[in-house]
């Protein structure tokens, strides 16, 4: 971990502020904001726009390290414009903005200091889809970050691709085919390899927008475990519809509803004994 983030940092990468423009940055920005207790990631008074409509509506959460957080809701109400805000790809939207703190590690990630590369990689993000690079190798889907960002270390880049398709749970099925088109492999495998991408870049967050709806039962059920093996390292934020997967595989959840933050706390308790009445009627498949 150490020696890609060393580098990383003497690599190449560069400040890329064509990236941040249109955003509107928070007006009390300071990049040494504290975050409340042993957080993560904190989100505090978090607006976001597109164009006039605000879509996300003073969002106040904390992802707590190596727990895994469920973000569940019904479609619209903002879950993915929460995860594009955390990763900083809601400004990349035209006439997208948002205003509030993000805070990782005590940072806040919109100040203006802050590389939007650099927090990209901090923060991996898998979506609902499986979307391997089609016309790359497995080897390839998996290294291309790592090449991106100027590591041309071969032995490295291929202990870290080993690395993270056995952190995907993938290296066993995959190692003697890693020259073959990531495209061939099956929905669930894609997704698995897709994680692995992620993980090549080693970052603290993992980002995941409904990485199971697309795939059969076995495959969801083999992505499920990994989240929670992937928890030891990391911290995982997961979208999800399917209310058993989130009861099965956060530690916390949060409920939202037409961009609003309605109930967040463990899992067991807003599953079983939820405090509002929304949550309770959301859970229980009355609405949805
Ligand atoms: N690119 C966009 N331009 C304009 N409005 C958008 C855009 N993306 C999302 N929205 C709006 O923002 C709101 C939140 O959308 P978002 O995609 O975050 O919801 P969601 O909870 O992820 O829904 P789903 O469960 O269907 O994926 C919705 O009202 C949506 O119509
Ligand atoms: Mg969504």
């Amino acid at each position: 971990m150490k020696l890609l983030d060393n580098l990383l940092k003497s690599s190449n990468i560069k400040k890329n502020d064509d990236v941040s423009s249109g955003f509107s940055y928070p007006e009390s920005t300071h990049s040494n904001l504290s975050s409340n207790n042993d957080s993560k990631l904190s989100i505090q008074s978090l607006n976001a726009w597109f164009g006039n409509k605000l879509a996300l509506k003073n969002i106040n959460i904390d992802f707590k390290e190596n727990y895994v957080t469920a973000l569940i809701g019904p479609s619209g109400c903002g879950k993915t414009t929460l995860l594009r805000c955390i990763n900083r790809m809601h400004e990349m939207t035209p006439n997208a903005s948002a205003k509030g703190n993000i805070i990782l590690d005590g940072l806040n990630i919109y100040d203006k200091s802050s590389d939007p590369v650099i927090i990209k990689r901090r923060m991996g993000m898998v979506f609902q889809k499986p979307n391997p690079f089609p016309t790359m190798s497995i080897f390839d889907n998996v290294a291309s970050g790592l090449r991106l960002n100027g590591i041309k270390d071969k032995f490295l880049i291929k202990n870290i691709v080993q690395e993270s398709l056995e952190g995907a749970g993938l290296w066993d099925e995959v190692k003697n085919d890693l020259d073959k088109p990531g495209m061939g492999l099956s929905g669930g495998q894609q997704q698995r390899l897709c994680i692995a991408r992620a993980l090549a870049m080693q970052p603290e967050i993992l980002l995941m927008d409904e990485p199971t709806s697309a795939l059969d039962p076995i495959a969801s059920s083999k992505i499920e475990e990994l989240v929670s093996d992937l928890k030891k390292n990391l911290t995982v934020i997961i979208v999800t519809h399917n209310m058993q997967q989130a009861a099965r595989v956060s530690d916390y959840t949060a409920f939202m509803y037409l961009g609003e933050l309605v109930e967040f706390g463990k899992t067991a308790q807003i599953f079983k004994n939820p405090v509002k009445e929304l949550t309770e009627r959301y859970i229980s498949g009355k609405f949805g």
